[in-house]
């Protein structure tokens, strides 16, 4: 698929959750702010005013009757909007989009994990994301007994819908994201979310130097 720009970069963030993603995109940022390098930061579900209500939908714990085909199509919807509204236009402008999570997020949780068929998976984040792919895409890997540890530490008052998934779940989204890496070395890097924060910070940030002086 041809890139939308030829001048703006898109990096991606993913992985399980607690393995650090959204810790890494705000140290990218603040170096990118250091260098006085033009980026805008975005989440995913969310981003626009509509992809945050569809965002609410999604994540309400009292949203257990959503089916896996609702939850596929509302994710699609959220990025449909945020790419067209915010995306394309920052890209078209030369800056650097930071997003903490994209397409391979539908890809793998919904895809493998809710064990929608793949064809329709793609068929459907085909057509939110348009002409817009990743530059790069950071993996941020840590297994399913120490996500779990983590978000237990970190939500004290209660997960999310999707973070309540057991840990079979969130084996085959790790399994998931290792498989969609080995297919798509060209963009995406798997990084041991083990690490010292630092160093993870340092490995992303120079990836991404390379890529901007070389766009
Ligand atoms: P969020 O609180 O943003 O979690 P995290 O900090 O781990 O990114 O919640 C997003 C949740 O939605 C997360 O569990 C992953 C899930 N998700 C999907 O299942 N499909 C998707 O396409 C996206 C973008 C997220």
């Amino acid at each position: 698929m041809k890139s939308i720009s030829s001048h703006g970069l898109l990096i991606t963030f993913e992985g399980c959750d607690g393995g650090g993603k959204t810790t890494q995109l705000r140290r990218l940022a603040e170096r990118l702010q250091q260098e006085h390098w033009p980026f805008l930061k975005l989440r995913e579900p969310g981003g626009t005013d509509i992809s945050e209500a569809i965002r609410a939908i999604l994540l309400k714990k009292s949203a257990v009757s959503l089916f896996p085909e609702t939850e596929l199509l509302l994710f699609a919807a959220s990025r449909a909007q945020l790419v067209r509204e915010v995306m394309e236009p920052a890209l078209q402008a030369g800056e650097i989009v930071l997003c903490d999570r994209f397409m391979d997020s539908t890809t793998v949780y919904q895809g493998v994990a809710r064990c929608l068929s793949m064809e329709s998976v793609q068929a459907i984040n085909s057509l939110a994301i348009g002409a817009v792919k990743p530059h790069l895409t950071f993996v941020l890997d840590i297994t399913p007994e120490v996500s779990r540890q983590r978000l237990l530490q970190r939500n004290l008052c209660g997960m999310d819908r999707m973070e309540e998934e057991d840990v079979a779940f969130y084996t085959a989204v790790r399994e998931g994201y290792l498989r969609l890496a080995a297919e798509n070395s060209d963009r995406m890097m798997v990084i041991d979310a083990n690490q010292e924060e630092s160093v993870i910070a340092n490995l992303i940030w120079e990836r991404v130097k390379m890529a901007w002086l070389a766009r």
